[in-house]
């Protein structure tokens, strides 16, 4: 009945037993050329850009789902809200109680880039989560190296 999707539990073993987070399967778009420190809005003018496999999975979850506070990934990412409504916060710790920003996401809107260039291909992302207001569905869009 999942049609290719599934629950994010079966893939990563700490992941909390009681989070209904699905995910769809991935799909691998085409290249993208962008330079990382324009796309990560920390220079204004490309430099030097580079070739990216661009891969694109929906989200979903019910709403009131807090979707994991993480800030590993090995790939670029932004996220459009497709259905419903979400927010995507950042934290200083891997604590709720240390927000420090909330992005409201609704349809259609997209957020920036977050994370920073922090060496060759390799990006620092501070503690974020998204977290499912209503019952929601979001699209990930993911630039691979
Ligand atoms: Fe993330």
């Amino acid at each position: 009945m999942f049609r290719g999707w599934d629950w994010l539990g079966n893939r990563i073993k700490s992941f909390p037993r009681d989070t209904p987070l699905f995910i769809s399967p991935q799909d691998e778009i085409g290249t993208v050329s962008t330079d990382p420190l324009v796309f990560t809005n920390e220079r204004a003018a490309p430099g030097s850009p580079q070739t990216f496999t661009l891969k694109l999975n929906l989200w979903w979850s019910p709403g009131d789902t807090d979707c994991f506070i993480h800030n590993e990934h090995r790939f670029l990412e932004t996220h459009t809200q497709i259905h419903g409504s979400g927010r995507m916060q950042k934290f200083r710790l891997r604590d709720e109680t240390t927000i420090y920003e909330d992005v409201v996401m609704p349809v259609g809107y997209s957020h920036d880039p977050f994370c920073r260039v922090s060496g060759k291909n390799e990006w620092a992302y501070p503690w974020h989560r998204y977290y499912a207001d209503t019952d929601s569905v979001w699209l990930a869009i993911e630039l691979h190296p």
